[in-house]
């Protein structure tokens, strides 16, 4: 299939912080599309508590795809299908790592899709590999001295040390 116009898509979420396993969706949500808006919901938007403020989530996730010029990272207050038609997106993206996931990401596309027709949602599994990783468990990990270097990028766990002090030496 050909497309006359770039067909750009939203991957929406709390990234507090990326993790490997977001990554892994930017990836292959880029097999699929021709520009990717990684976008950080502000607090005013969401509603959990975070770890991170939101321009630091946006700066680590421009750090981890700086040599990436398809993707964009930003913030954005409000509506997610309100941004997504104010960018130009027509596609949502939201990675599924179990059926777990499935119930709220199910609801949150029909009622997105029932607040702008033309929004799509498109759900990507991510590899196995990380189908148990969050970015809730990173923090909780981190704040408690244990290692998640291999969850996250060393820009990301850079920002974790210096948040909670280097991990427990084993
Ligand atoms: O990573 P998360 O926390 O699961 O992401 C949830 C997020 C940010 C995608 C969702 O809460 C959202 O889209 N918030 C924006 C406000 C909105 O549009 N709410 C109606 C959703 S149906």
């Amino acid at each position: 299939m050909t497309r006359d116009t770039p067909l750009t898509s939203i991957y929406p979420g709390s990234f507090d912080p990326i993790t490997k396993g977001h990554e892994d969706i930017v990836t292959r949500a880029l097999a699929l599309c021709d520009k990717l808006i990684v976008a950080v919901a502000s607090h005013a938007t969401h509603v959990k508590p975070g770890l991170f403020p939101v321009d630091a989530r946006v700066d680590m996730i421009r750090e981890v795809f700086r040599d990436e010029r398809r993707v964009e990272a930003t913030s954005f207050d409000g509506l997610l299908v309100d941004f997504a038609r104010d960018r130009g997106a027509s596609v949502i993206v939201r990675g599924l790592r179990a059926v777990s996931d499935f119930e709220y990401e199910f609801q949150m596309a029909l009622m997105n899709r029932q607040l702008w027709p033309g929004i799509e949602t498109v759900f990507l599994a991510p590899d196995s590999h990380y189908s148990y990783l969050s970015s809730s468990l990173v923090r909780e990990i981190a704040s408690l001295g244990g290692d998640v270097s291999e969850f996250v990028s060393p820009g990301v766990h850079a920002r974790l040390a210096s948040r909670f002090g280097q991990p427990n030496e084993t």
